[in-house]
């Protein structure tokens, strides 16, 4: 799938000047993104860009590089994306992967071949030259390749710096321009990081002044030029670490006039309401309205048993629960949310998402019309990693920084058929109990989610001298990069014992304990 790119506005973008920025042009491949994030690895400010950006779009990021990214086309496709004129033309340094390279030495007068071996997957080159990109790499280097094309003439004045057994140009450079036909973003070349660093700190002259505390400092001017001396901001606050950082950062910004709410909705974890007033209200200080809502919330979704109407009814339960404290404590000029580099990403490429939609995932997204705020999102050129250093160097506890992710129905999800007090009650029992064994095993670290699930089935055991006919509980724990793929966890069997042995004897109603073994893939992580 070939990524659609954000749009940058000069207004969106980041105060520059203060930042050392290169940026990526996106030709469509698949690890577009993952050069962006190599690069703020490497502490260099990165965003991706359209291919047929305008260059003012460019200009006010104002970039110290150029990165071209690979891309699934040949150079000799007709409609095949085009080198923009403005890469050659700002003069700034350029570094072509794979299809970037093609379109660059093709555009300088380089011979570019259909012919030729295409590669693919795992390849060494010989380093020939190790200088510019390839400074400090070994003479021997295990790459990845992904290129049908192949190079069969430098452009004039060009030096070639790597060839493969089946590629004798496999990196080549005039100094300012560089091009490379293996991925140095992808894990699998060995030493891509280096040719990465040298690109950004030998050929762009970056100082590497991308960090927490830098983003932090320059968010907190930029929301404060945007709110104004005398605006007013209303944040959703959900517990969670993105709209945790968003309202701190907010609330460095302009302090008392930003009023974070928090909805209750009944369905947290236990503990979770009382966290969360505690970190808000009393350590930072913040103005936050505990809208205690469960009651309505249980009363919107008594007897409802369908997950999509669960979800659904807890949308809207919740935008008006919102939109009357909106209203209670306003007026607010601007709202502040919590979105993310790849929601900004994701959302450009409508089409595919809606295509593809398996459950509606509840947001503030939906808020009505006749409720116009100006959007604060410090966030939005952000990776979840960074928000998380964000966070650190906001002193926000680590509770919150590490906390896994949760979805916005809440337990609602996690309890299949209906939903009452007493079943919530006997999930929040045995979530607790997950929780708390699998930290104390030292597990959390290293699994994605873990939590109970209430299950509607009843089913026999034997208690002391008695038969019972009681409830039980599924433990679902996955490992996971990123939610779109997850693995069951293989959590030792005696921290798997201890669970079952506290849940029914701890929790009442409840005789079972099974354990999830279903990949995602075809499950899903949530049972709802
Ligand atoms: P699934 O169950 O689809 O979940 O494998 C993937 C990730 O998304 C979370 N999730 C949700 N988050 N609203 C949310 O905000 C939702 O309705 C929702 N459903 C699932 C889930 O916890 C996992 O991290």
């Amino acid at each position: 799938m070939a990524l659609s790119t954000p749009e940058t506005s000069a207004a969106d973008a980041l105060p520059q000047a203060a930042v050392d920025t290169v940026v990526v042009v996106d030709f469509g491949s698949q690890t577009a993104q993952l050069i962006v994030r190599r690069l703020r690895e490497l502490n260099v400010y990165s965003e991706l860009v359209a291919h047929d950006a305008p260059w003012e779009r460019i200009a006010a990021l104002q970039p110290r590089g150029i990165i071209l990214s690979g891309g699934p086309a040949s150079v000799f496709d007709p409609g095949a994306p085009q080198l923009p004129e403005w890469v050659l033309g700002s003069g700034l340094p350029v570094l072509g992967i794979c299809y970037g390279m093609q379109s660059l030495v093709r555009a300088l007068g380089g011979d570019v071949r259909r012919e030729g071996h295409p590669e693919y997957g795992p390849a060494t080159v010989e380093v020939l030259d190790d200088t510019g990109v390839l400074a400090h790499l070994p003479t021997r280097m295990d790459v990845w390749m992904s290129h049908g094309d192949s190079i069969a003439a430098a452009p004039p004045g060009w030096q070639v710096l790597a060839a493969s057994p089946i590629t004798p140009i496999a990196a080549a450079t005039n100094g300012r321009l560089s091009g490379v036909l293996f991925h140095p973003e992808v894990v699998h070349t060995r030493d891509g990081t280096q040719l990465l660093r040298n690109f950004l700190y030998g050929v762009c002259g970056c100082t590497g002044n991308w960090t927490s505390a830098n983003f932090v400092e320059q968010s907190v001017a930029d929301i404060r030029a945007k709110v104004g001396e005398y605006g007013r901001v209303l944040c959703a606050l959900s517990g969670g670490v993105d709209s945790s950082v968003a309202a701190v950062l907010v609330h460095r910004a302009v302090g008392e006039r930003l009023t974070c709410v928090f909805v209750d909705n009944g369905l947290l974890r236990e503990g979770e309401a009382e966290q969360v007033v505690r970190t808000f209200r009393e350590s930072f200080g913040i103005q936050l309205v505990h809208a205690d809502a469960s009651e309505r919330f249980l009363e919107n979704l008594s007897g409802v048993t369908d997950p999509e109407r669960k979800r659904k009814i807890i949308g809207e339960t919740f935008i008006r629960v919102f939109e009357a404290e909106a209203k209670n404590h306003g007026p607010f000029q601007f709202l502040a949310q919590g979105t993310l580099y790849p929601d900004v990403i994701e959302s450009a490429t409508g089409d595919t998402k809606t295509a593809h939609k398996i459950k509606t995932h509840h947001n503030v997204g939906g808020l009505p019309d006749d409720m116009q705020f100006t959007l604060v999102e410090p966030l939005r050129h952000l990776f979840k990693d960074e928000v998380r250093q964000a966070g650190r160097a906001l002193d926000l506890p680590e509770a919150v920084i590490n906390r896994q992710p949760f979805p916005g129905p809440g337990l609602a999800v996690r309890c299949l058929g209906a939903l009452t007090d007493a079943r919530l009650a006997t999930l929040r029992g045995a979530d607790a109990i997950v929780r708390a064994e699998i930290e104390a095993a030292g597990l959390d670290g290293a699994i994605w989610q873990y939590f109970a699930v209430l299950l509607p089935v009843e089913s026999t055991g034997v208690m002391g001298d008695g038969r019972t006919y009681a409830q039980a509980i599924a433990i679902r724990a996955v490992t996971s990069e990123d939610a779109m793929t997850a693995d069951w966890a293989r959590i030792p069997f005696d921290v798997l014992a201890r669970l079952s042995n506290r849940i029914v004897n701890e929790v009442p109603g409840v005789n079972r304990v099974v354990y999830d073994i279903t990949s995602k893939p075809p499950a899903t992580i949530e049972w709802e």
